[in-house]
């Protein structure tokens, strides 16, 4: 019998309790930066481009090198996929390469498609559609500053994009409340801006224009900029995160992210810190094993 590769691509095809054990793992992680040694090491880590990256692709080569692991990192131009190659074909020699993949792409069928098609791990470093490894180190950060997830009110502002999606699906396994402040005619529960950030613990934005949307216009979402305005809304100690890159002055004001409510660069190095702890989990069929003593050095 042939063991299912554990694929990283959408939080709701994954246990909840793996899922917060890669939360608490991504905390043990931070706390030892080589630790365990050699996690990784032997095993290495495709990392397939089709979009822009600095801190996905940062984090997860150094997340790999401070283990002990390799990388290889192509963009997707690179690749006979480009040309003729077929997905399946890509994901079946891809696999006896390697023993991760970690793909950013727009299509997230192809991604699906390609996971379908491999015998090793895939993990989503962000499609069109979600991007869970972005949110695996946003609970890691809203933790470490405010305590357990669980029953906080994070709002959500500017554009239903791929990120919004799955801080969504993250709110049903962490049991956080997630409120919208998006133009009405992108979701049902869509709220005011005042309503929205009312005594929120956490502000959260992100571009209006994601990687692929070039053209679009951003009118729309003006109402929702968030503004020290915004900030006085929601309780006194609330964090404004944004997993980055910002565009000032448009989805979020110059002063927001120079006052103390900002942790934007802690979000950030915490993506390398949940990246150890996601492919820890995905390389556990590859004899990774991540427990409690392994961090006590
Ligand atoms: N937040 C994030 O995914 O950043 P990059 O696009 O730089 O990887
Ligand atoms: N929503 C953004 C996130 C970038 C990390 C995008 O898809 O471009």
């Amino acid at each position: 019998m042939t063991t299912q590769p554990r694929h990283f691509i959408d939080l709701p095809d994954i246990d909840p309790q793996v899922i917060k054990g890669i939360v608490q793992n991504a905390h043990r992680l931070k706390a030892k930066k080589f630790c365990p040694p050699q996690l990784f090491s032997g095993l290495s880590l495709a990392m397939v481009f089709d979009k822009r990256s600095t801190r996905t692709r940062m984090s997860f080569e150094v997340a790999m090198k401070q283990l002990g692991g390799h990388t290889i990192p192509m963009t997707m131009a690179e690749m006979q996929i480009t040309g003729s190659e077929s997905v399946e074909d890509t994901a079946n020699v891809l696999s006896r390469y390697v023993d991760a993949v970690m793909i950013r792409m727009s299509d997230h069928d192809t991604l699906l498609n390609l996971a379908e098609h491999a015998s090793i791990p895939v993990i989503n470093g962000l499609t069109d559609h979600s991007h869970p490894c972005q949110i695996i180190a946003d609970i890691v950060t809203i933790e470490e500053k405010r305590g357990d997830i669980q029953g906080k009110k994070i709002a959500w502002f500017g554009d239903y994009n791929n990120v919004a999606r799955t801080f969504e699906h993250a709110g049903k396994i962490f049991d956080f409340e997630l409120t919208l402040a998006v133009p009405e005619e992108q979701h049902a529960n869509a709220l005011s801006p005042e309503d929205a950030a009312k005594d929120a613990d956490v502000i959260v934005t992100d571009t209006w224009v994601s990687m692929g949307e070039e053209g679009k216009g951003t009118e729309k979402f003006a109402p929702f900029k968030v503004t020290m305005d915004t900030m006085a809304h929601a309780k006194d100690d609330a964090l404004f995160m944004h997993c980055m890159p910002i565009h000032r002055g448009y989805e979020v004001c110059d002063d927001v992210l120079q006052s103390k409510h900002c942790v934007i660069y802690d979000e950030a190095e915490n993506r390398l810190h949940a990246q150890k702890a996601i492919l820890a989990w995905c390389l556990g069929e590859s004899g990774v094993k991540i427990q409690q003593h392994s961090f006590d050095l």
